[in-house]
């Protein structure tokens, strides 16, 4: 554990506050997404009090290195002034405003026009939302709303892999292929298909190259199609990189391949680009450096670098003329969300992009992932390190207690979480997902910064070898 420093009272907004009281006004009054609840009433939560760059503080004055950008998403670090300076004049200016009924601003007009300019492929509108979720699940919506408009009442149901995360509404979830976020909530909804996850560590068969296990999941895709009939089947999500999945890297030919079976059968793909968006694969959009040339696109996250709510969906000029037709012929296109295009976000999005462009963020990026990939892979001759993975800024360890069987510790998540306690007591913020730790820290993170969060996470991984009873 880094030595505590003086933990000092914080007189922020009026408010004194000391770590034991928030604790315990914590814990018996917050209920916490992703915690295990019964848990979090005796060890209560780690609180974090301030931020800035890449480093956090908690309420007990420990600093943290945030190799997770929070949620995949502070891009451009913490306590960037010129985004809280574009709210400020925003909230000034007009501090709301929504886009129903034909009402529009600037910040939203603005916006909609620089996010089609950037698109990995050509789009044409931009609807938009408070989350990575709301933009999944108006992508649904959509994709219903459009069959119908084509006169295809069957055509409706979507497939998306094994390990997908696409956010917790009760659709989104229902693509979400992760055992922790269906279990017990009753989803999925009907019509939902899954398809196997490109994890060529876990799902290659022994012997098959990136291009073979590639082609063989582009045939399952297809014989899937075809069981559930191509009439039936509407369109396909994928996340360029598998994020809250593990970070999951496709194999090589593998997008080439499922869109080929895609176009084929005529069902839509949609890339959802909420980790992947604005740099994080070291090109602006992960459908860049896949070769995805999507029909509908979501965002979220780094659209403002995750200092207020947003999300986005993009949708091809195909699909929007669908919809208008749709729209005149029922009388509107009948959903939204009341902050969904708030002009606050709107504006911090805006000089979020600005920031992109005028510091060449993605250039930055792309500059920095050799020497962050190299250090990830470095560590796959840590007894504990099964696979090290990744692309551009986003990276993981898979934790096993055999290398060559690549058998993870029992019970499940044990090695991961031991791992990622070990990290905690470093000073390192990294997400455990299972057995695996990822990391996708703050695009402007430093070389230096770098070195310091691998050489933090070594020291982790030593310490729960040791904990684990692993030898190296
Ligand atoms: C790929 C992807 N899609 C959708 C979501 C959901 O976004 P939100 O949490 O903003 O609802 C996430 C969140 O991590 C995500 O990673």
């Amino acid at each position: 554990m880094p030595a505590p420093q003086q933990p000092s009272p914080n007189r922020a907004h009026n408010q004194t506050w000391d770590a034991a009281t928030l604790s315990k006004a914590d814990k018996a009054s917050v209920l916490h997404p992703y915690t295990n609840l019964r848990q979090h009433q005796t060890d209560g939560a780690l609180t974090i009090v301030s931020g800035k760059g890449v480093w956090v503080t908690d309420s007990n004055g420990n600093r943290y290195l945030e190799a997770m950008a929070g949620l995949w998403c502070t891009t451009l670090g913490f306590g960037e002034s010129r985004l809280a300076e574009a709210a400020k004049r925003q909230i000034e200016e007009l501090s709301f405003y929504h886009l129903f009924g034909a009402k529009a601003h600037p910040p939203a007009i603005k916006l909609a026009e620089k996010l089609l300019s950037v698109a990995p492929s050509p789009m044409g509108r931009v609807f938009f939302t408070c989350s990575g979720s709301e933009a999944i699940d108006t992508a649904i919506k959509v994709v219903w709303y459009y069959n119908n408009a084509l006169g295809r009442a069957k055509k409706k149901k979507i497939i998306a892999r094994d390990r997908a995360y696409h956010g917790v509404t009760v659709a989104a979830s229902s693509l979400t292929n992760l055992p922790i976020n269906q279990r017990s909530f009753d989803v999925p909804i009907p019509g939902m298909l899954k398809t196997t996850c490109p994890h060529y560590y876990r799902n290659a068969k022994p012997g098959e190259t990136e291009e073979q296990f590639a082609t063989r999941l582009a045939n399952d895709l297809d014989a899937l199609i075809q069981a559930e009939g191509p009439d039936t089947v509407a369109a396909f999500f994928a996340e360029p990189v598998q994020g809250a999945g593990g970070v999951v890297v496709p194999p090589k030919t593998y997008f080439e391949k499922v869109q080929a079976v895609c176009r084929k059968h005529d069902v839509l793909v949609l890339a959802d680009e909420v980790i992947c968006g604005f740099g994080r694969t070291g090109n602006f959009w992960g459908s860049q450096t896949f070769g995805i040339k999507p029909d509908l696109l979501t965002m979220a996250k780094g659209l403002t670098s995750g200092y207020l709510p947003l999300g986005a969906l993009m949708v091809s000029e195909a699909v929007f003329q669908a919809l208008a037709d749709e729209s005149a012929k029922i009388g509107a296109f009948g959903t939204g969300f009341t902050y969904g295009g708030h002009p606050v976000p709107c504006a911090v999005a805006l000089e979020t992009l600005a920031i992109y462009e005028e510091r060449d963020i993605v250039a930055m990026a792309r500059a920095n992932a050799p020497r962050f990939q190299a250090a990830f892979r470095a560590l796959e001759s840590h007894p504990l390190v099964g696979e090290a993975r990744g692309v551009g800024m986003v990276g993981a360890i898979e934790i096993v207690a055999d290398k060559a069987s690549k058998t993870p510790f029992d019970p499940p998540g044990k090695g991961g979480g031991t791992v990622m306690r070990c990290c905690q007591d470093e000073g390192l913020i990294a997400r455990q997902i299972g057995e695996t730790i990822a990391m996708s820290p703050p695009l402007v993170i430093t070389p230096s910064e770098m070195d310091e969060m691998f050489s933090r996470l070594g020291r982790a991984l030593d310490k729960a070898a040791k904990l684990l009873g692993v030898k190296g």
